[in-house]
Parts: structure tokens; C-alpha cells; sequence
């Protein structure tokens, strides 16, 4: 990120205010002095003000625990959006889901402004899992559970990547789902192959990060430092 948008950012000021200060040395990167409004920092750099004021982090990450009914984008004319549930608290970030969740589905949603973080998780090729708990309208099969583990081949004839699958629940209705790709209703279409239909949907974790389990449908805290690295592999 540009130094001139991160400080705007950090400062609550605008982006012509934030170059006066930078232009008028008022700005250090690591404790030198930069005049560049076009420097470009990272949540690495060490930025202050007047030297002034904690370390911010050039990026946020947050874990939001998605309460159903509200819809996975970053702003949306008639529905309420996953980032309006955190916007007051970000005026001026650009914040947006790094990953979908179904309007109906709940459970963790990684809201950040980190375009080059979130490309690389939901890029293909990096498969970080993803952790579903799932109610089903009829208990999983021995015949689900093979199509799962082989790969389910959708009703498009789009072939799934091998996917995990296990009861929770004696009823067999409840079970966990693990995902490395991210396909539109993706849960939704492999069950729906074997005519089971899912009565709901929560995404328990992200990589190895589960989501905290005091977050209310709706409440939200920042990741960790250490939190962000496990899930992006680092
Ligand atoms: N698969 C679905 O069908 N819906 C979700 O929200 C997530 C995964």
C-alpha cells in the first residue's frame, strides 16, 4: 500500500492532507524520515507521525462470526452486507470478504483490505481448507461419504477435488465438511448430487484457525499477527 493511503487511513484524514504531512517530513518508515507520498509500506513497517503513536498495521483482518440473512459482499442496495457489520469502527477502509458465505450459511467470514493476502488464500493452487459444520435433511450415506473422498462430480459434470466428510451427530444428519477449493454452493451442489438437501451451514474454521467460539452471530475482533500467518502459510 502507498504510504499517503495508509497514513489517510491510520489518521483518519484525507489523501491530500495526508501528502502535506509526508511532504512537510512530518512521516517516518522505521524511524527515517520519508517525504514520498508513493513510498509503499507494509503491515511490517514501524509508521508514526510527529513520531508519534503505536505501530499501526498497514492492513486488518477480522474474524466475523456471520449471522444468517446477512449477505457475503462489501456493500449491496438493499441487503445488509458483511462489512456494513463492521464499518463504523473502519470509516476508511476498504474493506471486503476474503470468501464467501451463502446469505443463509453463518460462522466465520475473513473481512480485510488486503487484496494481495486474499488472493493468495482462495487462490487454487494453496488450498487452505475450509471447516463446515453441516445439518443435512436426511443422515450421510456410506455412498456420500466415498463420492466425497474420491471427488464429487456436480450435476454440470464439474468434477470436485476430493473433499472430507464425517458424522457429528448419532443421527448422521449433522456432519463436518472439509473443502480445498471453493466452488458457488459448493457444499450445498455435492449434497444435493446425492438428494440430500442442507438445512444449515457454518464455517467453523479458516486453515488452522477456528473461529472464536465467545463471538455472538454478528460480533467480530481482529486477528492475531500469529493468526494471519497461519492461515496465509507463512
Ligand atoms: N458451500 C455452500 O453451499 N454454501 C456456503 O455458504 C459455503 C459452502
Amino acid at each position: 500500500m502507498r504510504l499517503d493511503k495508509y497514513l489517510a487511513e491510520a489518521a483518519q484524514c484525507t489523501r491530500s492532507e495526508s501528502r502535506q504531512m509526508i511532504r512537510a517530513g512530518r512521516v517516518s518508515i522505521n524511524g527515517a524520515a520519508c517525504r514520498r507520498p508513493e513510498q509503499q509500506v507494509s503491515e511490517m513497517d514501524t509508521i508514526r507521525l510527529d513520531g508519534q503513536g503505536k505501530p499501526r498495521q498497514a492492513f486488518v483482518y477480522i474474524m466475523l462470526n456471520k449471522p444468517a440473512g446477512v449477505v457475503s459482499a462489501s456493500s449491496d442496495r438493499r441487503e445488509v452486507t458483511v462489512v456494513d457489520l463492521v464499518r463504523s469502527a473502519y470509516p476508511r477502509r476498504e474493506l471486503f470478504p476474503a470468501g464467501r458465505l451463502d446469505k443463509t450459511s453463518t460462522g466465520f467470514v475473513l473481512l480485510t483490505d488486503d487484496g494481495g493476502f486474499a488472493h493468495d488464500i482462495l487462490a487454487p493452487k494453496r488450498h487452505v481448507p475450509k471447516t463446515y459444520r453441516v445439518t443435512l435433511d436426511t443422515p450421510l450415506t456410506r455412498e456420500m461419504a466415498d463420492g466425497f473422498a474420491a471427488g464429487v462430480t456436480l450435476m454440470d459434470k464439474v468434477r470436485l477435488a476430493p473433499a472430507e466428510v464425517a458424522p457429528l451427530s448419532d443421527d448422521g444428519r449433522t456432519v463436518r465438511v472439509v473443502l480445498r477449493q471453493g466452488v458457488y454452493h459448493q457444499i450445498k451442489r455435492m449434497f444435493g448430487v446425492y438428494g440430500a438437501g442442507v438445512d444449515a451451514l457454518h464455517r467453523e474454521a479458516i486453515g488452522p484457525v477456528a473461529l472464536d467460539e465467545t463471538l455472538a452471530p454478528g460480533a467480530w475482533r481482529e486477528l492475531t499477527e500469529q493468526e494471519v500467518a497461519a492461515i496465509a502459510g507463512r
